[in-house]
């Protein structure tokens, strides 16, 4: 490994073969000089009590902060961006940002909201978790580390602003706009892309809309496709292997300068917010649907979801160790 460090490091030319680079991209995170916190903490889930009832109208109680910021000083941070469910804080040093998973649950552009307690904990597992596998099988992600239960240390990018979506099954708006039945396997996996603009409602556009009003190079929209379906066959597999169908998923990419150099990487979070989980036996929902379809259970399903992953300790040190198969 410490070859391929000061291989990258000193033939900058081998970072122009994408393979290349994203070979050596798990080695150049680890590089920073917080390498050495790099084994991951393993987080208890000491408040069970409080995520057995889905409140929908109060903030969480801070209580649960406690469990946030024991190795940050919160007050002396500067916001650089508060989306819907996440903060962004300056992070530790330049190029760094800390990444911090709020509660608050929106649908249909923020005109549903409501706090749900513990979703920010389990969103921030999950999706540090499969950043983490992401980035061992060579997709270049943001993803530095993890700092605590709702927090994630990542590089900082230039958002693309476009959502790219894959689906594997019809769901939701496909289903929608096309009426195809909701459940109905697709003929192979299908790429969208939404311009990430709320007042206009994430509208779909193609790739012409995207390259025509620059929001994102042709070479860039070819690196997106391709890391979203090596991203797609990565989460099916690893989903399909706990006994979970990954329906569809959102993913955002940014662009990450280093020097004179910029390349696409994968940003933002995956969680069941940004995706449709099905069990694979029951077709139950795991997933953000079951907040906008006013289901009810949201986080004992995303509990079940990272349970199953392996990432909800709970007392139950066997699980500790990775997917558990379901067969
Ligand atoms: P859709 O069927 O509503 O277009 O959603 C497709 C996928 O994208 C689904 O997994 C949910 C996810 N998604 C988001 O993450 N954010 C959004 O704002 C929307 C509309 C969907
Ligand atoms: N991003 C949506 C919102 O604007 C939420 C969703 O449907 O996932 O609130």
């Amino acid at each position: 490994m410490a070859k391929l460090l000061i291989f990258g490091c000193f033939f900058p030319g081998v970072r122009r073969n994408k393979g290349s680079l994203y070979r050596i991209w798990p080695c150049v995170t680890l590089r920073t000089p917080e390498s050495r916190f790099r084994s991951r903490p393993r987080f208890s889930f000491p408040h069970r009590a409080a995520l057995e009832s889905v409140r929908s109208d109060t903030q969480a109680p801070e209580s649960l902060s406690g469990l946030t910021d024991w190795n940050h000083d919160m007050s002396r941070r500067r916001r650089v961006y508060e989306g819907k469910a996440k903060v962004l804080y300056e992070g530790p040093e330049p190029g760094t940002l800390i990444q911090h998973f709020k509660d608050d649950a929106t649908a249909f552009d923020a005109t549903k909201r409501a706090t749900i307690e513990g979703k920010g904990v389990l969103n921030n597992r999950i999706s540090e978790f499969i950043f983490t596998r992401l980035n061992e099988i060579g997709v270049p992600t943001h993803f530095i580390r993890s700092l605590n239960m709702r927090e994630q240390l990542i590089r900082e990018v230039e958002i693309i602003p476009c959502e790219v979506v894959v689906r594997n099954v019809a769901a939701g708006s496909l289903s929608k706009r096309l009426g195809i039945e909701e459940g109905t396997m697709l003929p192979r996996s299908i790429i969208e892309f939404y311009y990430k603009n709320d007042e206009l409602h994430d509208p779909m556009v193609s790739e012409e809309h995207i390259t025509a009003f620059g929001w994102a190079t042709p070479q860039e929209i070819d690196d997106m496709m391709a890391l979203a379906l090596r991203i797609n066959d990565f989460l099916t597999g690893l989903f399909l292997g706990v006994g979970i169908r990954l329906v569809d998923f959102k993913v955002e990419f940014g662009r990450l300068y280093e020097g004179d150099m910029v390349r696409v990487v994968l940003a933002d979070e995956i969680s069941p917010d940004c995706c449709r989980l099905w069990d694979i036996r029951t077709n139950d929902k795991l997933d953000k649907d079951r907040f906008r379809r006013d289901m009810g259970g949201l986080v004992e399903a995303y509990q079940e979801v990272a349970r199953r992953l392996g990432v909800l300790v709970e007392n139950e040190p066997k699980r500790r160790g990775g997917p558990t198969l379901v067969k």
